[in-house]
């Protein structure tokens, strides 16, 4: 027995750098983003003569936001340093610290690692902040990553009263600059009060990765995760291939990681399409998850009547009309008013767009042309299984 397990502990692998395949790793390059850094830096270029910005950060799932920020983010305090200036860079998760309270202990704590996290009011947390960065002299810059869950359940006081940091007293500017980075256009939400101090043309929009680029991102990270010639080209094709339906490197990263989990078990020494599939039968239900979590109920609802319609009818594709109906009756089981036809044609597109479905056009048939719909990539049934429980 202890034999299994120490061959097993000790047995050679295809990847030499686990840690390259982290979320929060960040690579030297960004391929694909140099652009967005460069303009970054022009929005930025202020600070380092001490007048303040925010900048706004958006874009679907995946597409770099929160690697962009941070490697920015560093290069910058990093530059600033060599010029004696000192920037303070303090990276919040809203999703983890969603409250006034919490985001400003977050920050406090950067200052001050035993600051205590209960006992202070907000009012005087943002006092605290406010003498620290006098005495000190610094900048801080402050990415409020995922702020769309901070305004969400706090809304936009903190925000507030960071961007109006200053008082008679200090002769600079504020000296807090803030990056808001959302897949949701947080602008919208935002008093208007704070969005006079949130410039419109501050705001970097990332789209969605193309194949290419996909695939140009997964090589990258196979040099610095993986051992020499240990990942096939074709796998790296596969893995873009897979990913571009999202568009979403953080899914190509997943599927590289899993496939090469999977040879390791297999004990070879290359990872070969097989693998990449395997890595993706099992990643599919945590994306799925994830992103299903950012469906309104009645975008669930035409999801699962679409899931009913082709496992009743047992076929390839749904068509629209027969779809309707069965969100008709789909609504009623679960209490919900179905939605007029434009609004459902709506919620068709939306879920097309986020990548769940495909719909195509039929040819021109008796009927003229049809809308067929179809799921690419995972069994009705175990999408309609998914959805009802989301559902309940
Ligand atoms: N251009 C790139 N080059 C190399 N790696 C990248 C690039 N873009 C993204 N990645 C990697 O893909 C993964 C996802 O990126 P990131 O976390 O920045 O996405 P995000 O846009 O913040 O997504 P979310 O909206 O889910 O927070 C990370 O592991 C990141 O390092
Ligand atoms: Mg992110």
């Amino acid at each position: 027995m202890r034999d299994i397990i120490e061959d097993e502990l000790f047995s050679s692998s295809v990847i030499k750098d686990l840690h390259a395949l982290d979320f929060d790793f960040v690579p030297e390059e960004l391929p694909h983003r140099t652009e967005q850094l460069r303009k970054l830096s022009q929005m930025f270029k202020p600070l380092l003569s001490d007048i303040s910005q925010n900048a706004v950060i958006r874009g679907p799932i995946g597409t770099g936001k929160t690697v962009i920020t941070k490697k920015f983010c560093n290069s910058l305090v990093r530059i600033a340093r060599k010029q004696a200036r000192i920037i303070e860079y303090v990276h919040i998760n809203c999703r983890k610290r969603s409250t006034d309270s919490m985001v400003l202990i977050g920050v406090l704590n950067h200052f001050d690692k035993r600051f205590p996290d209960r006992g202070f009011s907000v009012q005087e947390m943002l006092q605290i902040l406010h003498k620290q960065l006098q005495r000190r002299e610094v900048q801080l810059i402050l990415v409020l990553d995922e702020a769309d869950a901070l305004l969400k359940k706090s809304g936009s006081e903190l925000l507030y009263n960071l961007t109006r940091f200053t008082d008679e007293t200090m002769k600079t500017d504020n000296p807090i600059s803030i990056i808001m980075v959302s897949q949701k256009d947080v602008l919208s939400d935002l008093d208007s009060s704070v969005l006079s101090t949130f410039k419109r043309s501050n705001t970097i929009i990332l789209d969605k990765y193309t194949r290419d680029e996909l695939y140009d991102i997964t090589e990258q990270r196979v040099g610095l995760a993986f051992h020499n010639n240990t990942v096939s080209q074709e796998s790296v094709d596969l893995i873009a291939d897979i990913a571009s339906e999202w568009g979403d490197a953080r899914f190509a990263i997943e599927l590289l990681w899993k496939a090469g989990m999977y040879a390791d078990e297999k004990h070879v020494q290359l990872v070969v399409p097989e693998h990449v599939r395997a890595a993706k039968a099992e990643t599919y239900s945590i994306v799925t998850e994830t992103k299903l979590k950012n469906l309104e109920k009645h975008h669930l609802l035409t999801l699962l009547s679409i899931a009913k319609r082709l496992q009743k009818d047992d076929s390839a594709y749904a068509i629209t009309s027969e779809v309707e109906k069965t969100y008709a009756i789909t609504c009623e089981e679960y209490n919900e008013k179905p939605r007029a036809h434009t609004m459902f044609w709506n919620y068709l597109k939306e879920i097309e767009n986020a990548g769940f479905i495909s719909i195509k056009l039929s040819g021109k048939g008796h009927l003229g042309t049809t809308q067929m719909i179809s799921l690419p990539d995972v069994p009705a049934e175990v999408l309609r299984d998914k959805l009802e429980g989301f559902l309940r």
